[in-house]
């Protein structure tokens, strides 16, 4: 049901490229709220935060983090953040690229899920297991969206419990 909601486009944002778009998914608000309550059900009970990742990620993190009672910590990109943060460079397709976390709005020992739309190469999961961890939380699974299987994310991400709704 929900894979229908998610469109091709192909030589976006560049030639050769198949995009697969999810903001009809968003647009389309049973849709959108099947999604947000499947994850609910999902990780009721068993987590402490969420982690959004900029910025398609956070569309997804807020809603679950309200629906579990939790509060959602932000991973955004490079000098956004005010005050203390801490970052972790990554690796790109093309070039780099850097994430960056406040500590303080972790809490230490507690079971983050690390939530992001699309899992492609997963540089950039890697980049957010590594802030989680560094402000002494406990990555206790990621989920993603839509999982691309051909560019090999989840090989980067093997010792963590990963899930992902949709694959391609
Ligand atoms: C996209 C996507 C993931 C990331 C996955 O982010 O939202 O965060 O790429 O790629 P990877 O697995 O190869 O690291 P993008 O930087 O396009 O950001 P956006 O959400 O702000 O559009
Ligand atoms: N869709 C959305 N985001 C993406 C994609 C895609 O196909 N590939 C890399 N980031």
């Amino acid at each position: 049901m929900l894979d229908s909601h998610v469109h091709v486009v192909p030589n976006f944002p560049e030639p050769g490229v198949l995009f697969r778009d999810i903001t009809p998914l968003l647009a389309d608000g049973p849709a959108f709220a099947a999604l947000v309550d499947a994850l609910a059900e999902r990780y009721r009970g068993k987590i402490d935060a969420v982690a959004g990742l900029e910025s398609r990620g956070f569309i997804l993190a807020a809603p679950l983090a309200h629906a579990l009672g939790v509060g959602m910590v932000t991973i955004r990109k490079a000098g956004r953040l005010p005050g203390d943060v801490i970052g972790v460079d990554y690796t790109l397709e093309y070039g780099t690229a850097r994430l960056e976390l406040r500590p303080e709005t972790v809490t230490a020992g507690h079971r983050v899920l690390i939530i992001d739309d699309v899992l492609a190469t997963g540089g950039t999961a890697r980049a957010a297991i590594e802030l989680i961890e560094s402000a002494g939380a406990e990555v206790a699974a990621l989920t993603m969206l839509l999982e691309l299987e051909e560019l090999g994310g989840r090989s980067r991400l093997t010792d963590y419990p990963l899930d992902s709704i949709l694959r391609y």
